[in-house]
């Protein structure tokens, strides 16, 4: 028997139900009648079991998972330390909620304030991104006593009905949803290759600061403003990392004028750029930030970190949660956090994640449908064009389509869709990488 390494050898793939031999077909059919179809799923197949880089189908298939669940299992699928530490837990303790304090609550926080900006000190864990953004604000509303909030074209934070005035990446997440909540003004992200100016990015950073200005004269007094919510680098709204200096005049901008800064380093955050926190890059501190995803290798868990000097002027029962803060996902992010630590993969994620953007790059050379190829560590996106120059979701996807063929999962982004974000597991090995790196040339390739 030659050894297929996209196959399991010994998996049994029929269907007991309906006696198919694609049992993933018959599953995909069943989640047709079933699943409420607003629910849409970037790969048509259905996942059983993971393991590492690997994503494993009903049917025995391996897929190499360059998407990580969104960034979330930064450490790879199933770490055996984090499955242990879960299986521990469960046995000990389920759920509290805040009818009482818990162990792994104290020590999480205890952990977090230790790998955050030192100025970051007083913590509260929630369960998504979305809770954890409503959160910080809540924190930040508060402390200010002023109701606005101002965001950055192309920034994405969540879902629910505070998160959707927030985000701006793309229409399909606020369109027929109005009213949306006010006192949200957003204004420019330095989206250097799509602006006016894509080769002088400092040219871009003066252009948005106008535009900030001019929205203090026209729009909103920043005296009426609680807070900057931004991502250190835009996640949905295409991988695009700001130029350097940026974050240090927003941060004299928030000073002036008492303004709180939020980081949001939902999808940046536990080394997924090649260093802890994307806002390290930068060089500042913001008053506030939120992180969630990557945080628990997989465990429904978030958290906002702020300053106790602001935390202890919030009145305790102002804000809660039922299930925030589970003793099972908090035992997951401390096995998760110590993995990340001891195997060193936020440096792994800086040197694995720049020799694969060199190496995209080159691929790309000569290629009029690539336009740009950029990211920070694991943090990769590449930007297509059509002939014109002008944001190409056909091609994206036409590449997607065959990384998916050639069972390299991937998931796309920007504000047409037109950016494929390649999120694989900080703890690839060299041979995953090759093997990835590979598939998607042939992608890009085609004519
Ligand atoms: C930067 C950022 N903030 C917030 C969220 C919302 O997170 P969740 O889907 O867990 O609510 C996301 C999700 O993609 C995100 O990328």
């Amino acid at each position: 028997m030659t050894v297929n390494p996209t196959k399991d050898q010994d998996k049994e793939t029929v269907d007991k139900k309906s006696g198919s031999h694609d049992k993933n077909k018959t599953m995909l059919e069943r989640d047709r009648e079933f699943v409420n179809p607003v629910l849409s799923r970037a790969a048509p197949i259905v996942a059983e079991r993971g393991e590492g880089a690997y994503l494993i189908d009903v049917n025995g298939d391996r897929y190499l998972d360059f998407t990580t669940g969104i960034a979330v299992n930064n450490i790879g699928h199933c770490h055996p330390k984090v499955v242990q530490a879960i299986k521990a837990q469960a046995e000990k303790l389920i759920h509290t909620s805040v009818c009482a304090h818990h162990v792994n609550y104290i020590e999480l926080c205890e952990r977090l304030v230790e790998i955050t900006p030192p100025s970051l000190n007083s913590v509260f864990l929630a369960n998504s991104g979305a809770e954890c953004v409503e959160g910080a604000l809540k924190l930040a509303r508060y402390v200010t006593g002023r109701p606005g909030i101002i965001t950055f074209r192309g920034g994405f934070h969540g879902r629910t009905h505070m998160c959707m005035a927030l985000t701006t990446s793309k229409l399909a997440y606020r369109d027929m949803y109005e009213p949306l909540m006010p006192s949200i003004y957003t204004t420019a992200f330095p989206y250097v290759y799509r602006s006016h100016f894509p080769n002088d990015p400092q040219k871009v950073v003066d252009d948005v600061f106008e535009q900030l200005d001019m929205l203090f004269a026209q729009i909103i007094n920043p005296k009426q403003v609680a807070s900057f919510l931004i991502e250190p680098i835009l996640g949905e709204g295409g991988y695009v990392v700001p130029p350097s200096g940026f974050f240090k005049r927003l941060r004299k901008v928030a000073d002036e004028h008492g303004i709180m800064l939020i980081a949001d380093e939902v999808q940046t955050g536990f080394g997924r750029t090649g260093k802890m926190f994307a806002i390290e890059h930068e060089g500042v501190e913001p008053d506030i930030m939120t992180m969630a995803k990557g945080i628990a290798a997989g465990m429904p868990l978030s958290a906002f970190i702020s300053r106790r000097e602001l935390t202890s002027k919030w009145e305790a029962g102002r804000h809660g949660t039922t299930f925030g803060g589970n003793p099972v996902s908090c035992a997951a992010a401390l096995a998760s956090i110590k993995v990340i630590q001891e195997e060193k993969l936020v440096e792994r994620s800086a040197k694995l994640g720049g020799e694969m953007i060199e190496r995209i790059k080159k691929m790309s050379a000569g290629k009029k449908h690539v336009g740009d190829v950029r990211g920070r560590g694991m943090m990769i996106g590449i930007e297509f064009n059509d002939e014109h120059g002008k944001p190409s979701k056909e091609w994206a996807d036409k590449v997607s389509r065959v990384c998916f063929e050639n069972k390299l999962l991937v998931l796309t982004c920007g504000y047409k869709g037109q950016v494929i974000r390649l999120i694989p597991p900080l703890n690839l090995s060299e041979a995953e990488m090759e093997q990835g790196l590979a598939i998607l040339e042939r992608a890009i390739s085609q004519k």
